[in-house]
């Protein structure tokens, strides 16, 4: 931007969105014209009255102290002699309420705009509009727009001249061009029923937990209003329910013009599957007139999976949607509550899955950056990013939270075989391991620190948070596994990493000395972790060695010794048996549990806990009518009530991890080589699917992987990508290596 300068009203407004306005004669024949613009804020664009971007909640949420990105749109067709542009504002992630603590946000306290369109004639002269002085401040009829608490769109708002725009010089941030990809409406749901609650109230139900907005096309009486409230669940009576919402309002206001009105929440998202009706101008209400609105980034669908199981395609459905919702510019932990936030935690859990069913290196290219830039001097990575709170207020330094550092950019190299993950992080990498060896008095072993351990695992007692395996255990393991994340990323690039080697062989040994005996966890051994002071403290204080965390950390981080590993994955499926065939790993363990278990020759295992219906399972939430995942095994419990309002999100993706397993086992396509140019096709075939079959659209090409069952073969058909190769495996014992192209099998059930 040359010559656009930041702009704001000067009322300094925060609530109300606020519009920017510019009108300008068109002299000669134009040739192009193109706008850049950007916001501290959220903006929408209009030239002439039309939009001429289709993002939505753009400039989108980065580290808005660092920097703010720009979008670039060709508006040349919406020219006219006379023109009209303008750029409305409302408080978004900048301005507005977000973080954690109900804190209004810290980056700006008024909204504000930086706009330039360049026109190019045909005489090859060019004008620059850009924003200053000269722009007029007008009113909007969106009177108040908040990310957590909703959105009132005042029709009988007649939009107003206010004031001149005033230059902003509080505004010091970086402009860059758009890096991420653009938020956009992707998909449109009617209502399925409109029903009366026992309460008596009048509720939507558009039969899909989802993050977006709902529009609504009306006429009344000037001044009438609708009021809308937004769940996600119905309690045990049928009555709706949002308090697990805790402090975000999610209201949605209209108001009436008198005319045919047509309202869409623009400056503000909100996750629901249900609208409460709580105000309508009329007794009878138009279903048909309602639309809930999907937004999320735009990123290109690429994985599919598909059995014969009607609540296993549900699970992956859920797992899918649970993507949507929480892939909005930022990967979120929940669109819902007044969290919204990016846990780097859940974000390295889901992200191996996210990478199969959609294009994503678009999406993570962006939020890595923001990773970066927020990354102490000292190499902290914390559970949130972009992060800024009230009162200085920060997450905590987390094992399996910051690692998100070393995961997500390896998980993406390995997925699209892109250099430039490796290259641009590698140094954040290293960073975040040297900080984890500098903190505590233990150069290789991480103990004490203040982790989210192994979140919402069920061991430490149903409403516990933190799971019961010791923290100093999972810290330590995370370590030794960033460490071969890191090493792994320096070698691709080239480096000699022979000194990380030597690092990481010291981290195994001590994890070894410290936390095993015999090749095993240790039952004991000293706690140096701090305990929070919270209410769920008596149960947050059982730390155990011996859980079936534990064991899947030190199988799957490669702690122990092939000799070892028979005996570890007999211990895992032994404590699996002694909680009656369950699992109790919480968001850390339970990505990794199933592969752990047909890894190590115990798939019958794996198939019996992805079987499961009672709680915790995967089929618990399909059986009680999840749409999306839900954070909280039974965060509807058997008898209908729910886990505590303060953390029972019903979209969060976290045990969505589950997926990467469903294409890497159940069909059984593995990337051996970054960017499936070699891949492993080794299905596990199971009766009760029928069959299972999965489709990637992959950098190499598109693999396929299909089994089914007949009377007595079970017969397999792949697609091997054009610029791949793989190795067939077979449940039989036989192999091939083979080159691209379509291949046919079967065998004796
Ligand atoms: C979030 C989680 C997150 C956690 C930290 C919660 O409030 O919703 O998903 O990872 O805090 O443990």
């Amino acid at each position: 931007m040359n010559q656009g300068k930041w702009i704001c009203s000067p009322n300094k407004q925060r609530g109300p969105s606020v519009t920017f306005l510019k009108k300008f004669d068109l002299k000669g024949d134009i040739k192009s014209a193109v706008l850049r613009v950007s916001a501290m804020g959220t903006y929408r664009i209009e030239l002439n009255g039309k939009k001429p971007s289709r993002q939505v909640l753009a400039p989108g949420w980065t580290s808005y102290d660092s920097r703010v990105q720009v979008e670039t749109v060709d508006v040349t067709n919406y020219l006219q002699e006379n023109n009209t542009l303008s750029v409305t504002v409302g408080s978004g992630w900048a301005v507005g309420r977000i973080g954690l603590k109900g804190s209004v946000s810290m980056y700006a306290d008024h909204v504000s705009t930086i706009a330039e369109l360049t026109l190019t004639m045909k005489d090859g002269s060019t004008q620059v509009i850009a924003t200053n002085k000269d722009w007029e401040v007008w009113t909007d009829s969106v009177t108040f727009s908040d990310i957590y608490d909703g959105e009132t769109i005042d029709h009988t708002v007649v939009p107003t001249y206010v004031a001149q725009a005033e230059e902003d010089p509080t505004v010091k941030t970086k402009l860059v061009d758009q890096i991420g990809a653009p938020i956009m409406e992707q998909e449109i749901l009617a209502p399925l029923s409109l029903n009366t609650t026992p309460k008596g109230e009048k509720v939507l139900d558009f039969g899909q937990n989802m993050a977006g907005t709902v529009s609504l096309r009306i006429r009344g009486k000037k001044g009438e209003r609708v009021v809308l409230s937004c769940g996600e669940v119905l309690d045990k009576d049928g009555n709706f329910y949002n308090a697990n919402y805790r402090s975000a309002k999610s209201l949605i206001t209209f108001i009436l013009s008198g005319e045919e009105d047509y309202f869409k929440p623009e400056f503000s998202f909100q996750g629901f599957r249900y609208i409460r009706i709580d105000e309508y101008p009329a007794q009878e209400i138009d279903k048909n007139a309602f639309r809930a609105i999907v937004i999320h980034s735009e990123m290109t669908r690429t994985g599919r999976f598909a059995c014969g199981d009607a609540k296993i395609n549900q699970l992956y459905h859920n797992v899918v949607w649970g993507h949507k919702g929480n892939y909005l510019d930022i990967p979120t932990d929940c669109p819902q509550r007044d969290e919204r936030l990016g846990w780097t935690g859940d974000t390295q859990a889901f992200c191996r899955t996210a990478a199969i069913n959609y294009d994503v290196r678009r999406f993570f290219k962006k939020w890595l950056g923001d990773l970066r830039l927020e990354q102490t001097p000292e190499g902290a990575v914390h559970g949130v990013c972009p992060e800024k709170f009230a009162n200085g207020y920060s997450t905590r330094v987390s094992a399996g939270w910051g690692d998100v550092a070393t995961i997500v950019p390896w998980t993406l190299y390995q997925a699209y075989g892109d250099e430039s993950f490796l290259r641009e992080n590698l140094e954040m990498m290293k960073k975040w391991v040297a900080y984890i060896r500098s903190v505590g008095d233990e150069e290789y072993l991480w103990l004490g620190g203040y982790h989210y351990g192994d979140w919402l695992a069920m061991d430490a007692g149903e409403d516990s948070y933190v799971g019961a395996t010791s923290n100093d255990l999972v810290a330590s393991a995370f370590y030794a596994y960033s460490l071969q994340l890191t090493i792994r990323a320096g070698e691709a690039l080239g480096e000699d990493m022979t000194e990380y080697k030597e690092w990481h062989e010291n981290v195994k040994k001590a994890f070894r000395a410290y936390f095993m005996e015999n090749g095993m966890p240790k039952e004991d051994f000293p706690y140096t972790e701090i305990i929070p002071s919270n209410r769920s403290a008596v149960v947050d204080s059982v730390r155990k060695g011996m859980t079936q965390t534990a064991i899947v950390l030190i199988l799957h981080f490669n702690l122990c010794t092939d000799e070892e590993r028979p005996a570890l994955v007999d211990k895992l499926c032994e404590l699996i048996d002694a909680w009656g065939g369950k699992m109790t790993t919480g968001f850390l363990g339970t990505p990794y549990i199933l592969h752990v278990l047909t890894e190590n020759g115990r798939n019958d295992v794996a198939y019996k806990l992805f079987f499961a219906e009672e709680n915790p399972s995967w089929l618990y939430s399909v059986n009680h009518g999840a749409t999306t995942m839900w954070e909280h095994w039974n965060g509807i419990k058997e008898d209908g009530s729910f886990w505590s309002t303060d953390m029972n999100s019903y979209n969060h993706y976290a045990y969505g991890a589950v997926a990467d397993w469903m294409y890497g086992k159940i069909c059984g396509v593995e990337i051996v080589e970054p960017g499936y140019k070699k891949i492993r096709l080794e299905p596990h075939p199971v009766e009760r699917l029928g069959f299972a079959k999965c489709a990637i659209d992959t950098v190499s090409g598109r693999v396929e992987s299909h089994w089914y069952y007949t009377v007595d073969r079970i017969c397999f058909e792949f697609t091997v990508p054009e610029r791949s190769e793989a190795e067939i495996i077979l449940p039989d014992g036989f192999r091939e290596t083979v080159t691209a192209g379509n291949y046919c099998y079967s065998i004796a059930r």
